[in-house]
């Protein structure tokens, strides 16, 4: 029997040269996988027919949106997900999401073999392939543009002689990956990293030097999750494309940054995150106000090892498993209202309330009615100092104190 190969498809000009390469190659038949994680632009059926048009046997196309917004993109707001403290995890998040589809799809077309459009450069093969072994250790993955020399010229080549019904007319100068929780864009002049974006690079934000009347929001959250906004029931799915819209529009979530790749290369990039950088501020915000002292630091510590680990395609591994059981256990209290302000490029959070919040106004009070004892805080520093006092002492005796 011939093998069958399922490819990440996305209907652009090199995944569609893929199918007819892979096959010549290989002699294998191609399914095309296409799932919408909400990057926009074609629907999923002109893509499905371009892949039957560009010689698929059989073509798998699915909206996960929810599915991703759900168990992707909330995770990774629990986590307040900022690889090197600034970048929301974009690409990262949706692999994962993509492979689950990948491997299902060769289940259900018995194919052994999965193939993805990635460079052998960046963290995106690293993330398909070490995704694809944790789900299905038995399959095989291969990477025309890396494997199977598929270059940019011998995909226009290719696409001319055999013409497949791909427009070439307006290429980007960019290379761009997008979904509903933000937008990468590098290469081209960006890879001089002095040169400053133009505004070409920007679809998800308008320019906040002039903005629109800044916009007031409330947004609830329910054990770490937004559920509604103004009111307004929402799922996570629509809280994050309401939140792009309205952060969009003030030119929130854009991001500049060198970054450090885990494959050992720095990369230029620019991110467009308006929803999920709302989000995180915000989420943030309320856990300050719900979360024990003790527990939020630790969760810091966790939160930004989550990140790394999904960040370097760790997704399905174990660490990565075992500590979204201990984020989600932090969420537990993680509910309320948070109001913020969104303005020239800030999302500002200028209220807070909640049933479960820990913040009591009567310990915190400079006024009337406070609860506090002041007279116990000179026994707690006394003891909470003794140590520090003992090795200062120790110091001195040794000639070793502070000069002053
Ligand atoms: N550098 C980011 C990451 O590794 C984004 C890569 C997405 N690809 C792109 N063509 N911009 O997560």
């Amino acid at each position: 029997m011939t093998d069958r190969v399922v490819l990440a498809y996305s209907g652009g000009l090199d995944t569609s040269v893929s199918i007819g390469w892979i096959g010549e190659a290989t002699g294998a038949e191609v399914i095309a996988v296409a799932v919408d994680v909400g990057q926009g632009g074609e629907n999923l059926e002109t893509i499905r027919q371009r892949a039957l048009a560009c010689g698929a046997v059989e073509a798998y196309v699915a909206d996960v949106r929810e599915e991703f917004a759900t168990e992707y993109c909330m995770p990774a707001l629990a986590a307040n997900a900022l690889y090197m403290d600034r970048y929301p995890l974009v690409s990262a998040l949706s692999r994962p999401v993509i492979v689950k589809h990948l491997v299902k799809a060769a289940r259900q077309f018995g194919a052994g073999t999965v193939a993805h459009g990635c460079t052998g450069k960046g963290n995106d093969q690293v993330r398909f392939e070490v995704s694809i072994t944790s789900l299905a250790p038995d399959l095989k993955c291969i990477a025309p543009v890396r494997d199977l020399a598929l270059t940019r010229a011998a995909s226009i080549e290719y696409a001319e002689r055999h013409s497949l019904p791909i427009e070439q007319t307006k290429s980007s100068p960019f290379s761009v990956d997008q979904n509903v929780w933000g937008r990468a864009v590098e290469t081209g002049y960006l890879e001089d990293i002095w040169n400053a974006p133009t505004k070409d690079v920007y679809t998800y934000t308008d320019d906040p030097t002039f903005p629109p009347v800044e916009d007031e929001l409330v947004i609830t959250f329910a054990q770490g999750v937004p559920v509604a906004i103004d009111g307004v029931a929402v799922t996570p799915l629509q809280a994050i494309q309401e939140l792009n819209r309205r952060a969009g529009a003030h030119g929130i979530g854009r991001i500049d940054m060198v970054e450090d790749r885990l494959v050992g290369i720095k990369s230029r990039e620019i991110y467009e995150a308006p929803g999920a950088m709302a989000l995180i501020e915000a989420h943030r915000d309320l856990e300050g106000v719900t979360v024990e002292r003790e527990l939020a630091r630790f969760k810091r510590t966790v939160g930004a090892r989550w990140t790394e680990l999904v960040y370097d395609g760790q997704w399905f591994s174990p660490l990565k498993r075992a500590l979204d059981q201990f984020l989600a256990e932090t969420q537990r209290y993680v509910s309320g209202d948070i109001r913020m302000t969104l303005h020239g490029g800030r999302a500002t959070v200028t209220g807070r309330r909640s049933d479960t919040s820990l913040y009591d106004f009567n310990l915190a009070t400079y006024d009337e009615g406070d609860t506090y004892d002041q007279s116990q805080a000179r026994g707690f520093i006394e003891i909470f100092g003794m140590q520090s006092k003992l090795a200062a002492a120790r110091d001195a005796r040794f000639g070793q104190g502070v000069v002053l």
